[in-house]
């Protein structure tokens, strides 16, 4: 799905430590429901700020979707260090508001571009029965499916990394650096109003 024609296209860039705030936000800002389908149980805000604290780990990397400078997707590559052997878990989720409108298929097609360049040969997804969105998008990688209770595992395999999936990757990373940069330097030359004397 194609970034709707309504809204200029979103910032994706790799997510840190450094934002493990907005991570919290964002997360705490899911509706119900979009944190049933993102975390597979309904989940309270304490479990949230717990989950972001464990998402340091080595093997995790994360994408968020800037709208106007606001987190407003995360996506989770998970157990990148023993991928290469038992696959690697992708998890997602867009704000109700921004849903619909192309950011989750733009996130997921980064987190997939990551795993290829990191060989990674088998990645999964775990969703609701009920989550016609992501079934929409996991459809398009010619994805294995199993049921596992309430919930549908969808497997495939990236395709092997090329010069131009590493080209994506770094090109992607580049652009982001260069927009903080040019957004912190235009920060620093805006001048500030002084205060009134006398
Ligand atoms: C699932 C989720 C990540 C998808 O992101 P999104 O930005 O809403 O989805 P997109 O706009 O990229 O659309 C994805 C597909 O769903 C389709 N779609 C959009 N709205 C739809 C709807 N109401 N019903 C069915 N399909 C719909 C789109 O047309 C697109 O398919 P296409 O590419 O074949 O046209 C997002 O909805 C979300 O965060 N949901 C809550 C958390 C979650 O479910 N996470 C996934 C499990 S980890």
């Amino acid at each position: 799905m194609s970034i709707h024609p309504d809204q200029s296209a979103p910032e994706l860039r790799k997510l840190w430590r450094r934002d493990h705030i907005e991570i919290t936000r964002h997360f705490l800002r899911l509706d119900a429901d979009s944190r049933q389908l993102r975390f597979g149980m309904p989940v309270n805000d304490a479990f949230i700020k717990s989950y972001v604290d464990g998402l340091s780990g080595e093997g995790t990397l994360l994408v968020g979707g800037f709208f106007d400078g606001e987190l407003r997707a995360v996506g989770e590559l998970r157990g990148l260090k023993q991928a290469k052997t038992v696959g690697a878990e992708l998890a997602l989720s867009v704000e109700r508001d921004w849903q619909g409108r192309g950011l989750g298929s733009a996130v997921f097609a980064r987190l997939v571009t990551a795993a290829q360049n990191r060989g990674v040969t088998s990645l999964y997804v775990l969703y609701l029965h009920e989550n016609r969105r992501i079934q929409r998008i996991v459809a398009k990688h010619n994805a294995k499916f199993r049921a596992e209770g309430s919930q549908i595992e969808a497997s495939f395999r990236p395709a092997w990394a090329t010069p131009l999936s590493l080209a994506r990757e770094i090109g992607g990373d580049i652009a982001a650096y260069s927009k903080r940069l040019l957004r912190a330097l235009g920060a620093k030359s805006t001048p500030q109003r002084r205060a009134p004397q006398g």
